[in-house]
């Protein structure tokens, strides 16, 4: 990471009810508090409802008009008929990047076999990452866990602020008592 370098994230909550005032988000909220202990910025935070022309317009003007490295949504990834966020995502990406939901829903499968019932997409438009965490609090942080560690590298890299991956540091969570 490039020192001096500020990390800024939007978080966009899609929830018909959450929208409406009806639900309390806190999904949206606990995905700013693990942004910010890892020393994102969040600069923007809103909830909109599960409507695929108003994910999308949100999505893109958080790309193309704040500028932010990370656009991090909850909610819309499931299967009831409302949850259209990974194809509004999807729309408006112009690179997917599919590792980052699959190291998501193979976190989450270690959790609950329901893991593999959530649809998340992540991709690449301009300067900006966007990436679908599921809607649940509890599901949210789970998966956005899994890969947070990741996501400023990824940032370097896409904005030219480090084009040197040998300066990696490695972080084995799950090496299971090392004897060697
Ligand atoms: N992933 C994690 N890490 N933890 C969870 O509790 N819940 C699952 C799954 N993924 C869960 C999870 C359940 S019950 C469902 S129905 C799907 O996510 C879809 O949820 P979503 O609509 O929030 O994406």
């Amino acid at each position: 990471m490039a020192t001096g370098t500020v990390y800024t994230a939007a978080v966009i909550t899609m929830s018909d009810k959450g929208a409406q005032g009806l639900r309390k988000d806190t999904a949206g909220p606990a995905i700013c508090a693990l942004l910010e202990a890892e020393g994102w910025q969040v600069v923007h935070t809103e909830i909109i409802p599960d409507d695929a022309e108003t994910i999308r317009r949100t999505l893109v003007r958080c790309a193309d008009e704040l500028g932010v490295c990370l656009v991090a949504t909850t909610g819309g990834t499931g299967f009831s008929p409302r949850d259209v966020t990974p194809e509004a995502t999807k729309a408006v990406i112009e690179r997917e990047c599919p590792g980052i939901p699959e190291a998501m829903r193979a976190e989450s499968l270690r959790i609950t076999p329901r893991g593999c019932l959530s649809r998340e997409a992540a991709g690449i438009r301009g300067g900006t990452l966007i990436l679908n965490c599921p809607g649940s609090e509890k599901a949210a942080r789970e998966c956005l866990g899994a890969v947070l560690g990741a996501l400023k590298h990824g940032i370097d890299i896409l904005r030219g602020w480090d084009s040197n991956c040998a300066s990696e540091t490695h972080h084995h969570s799950h090496h299971g008592g090392a004897t060697e």
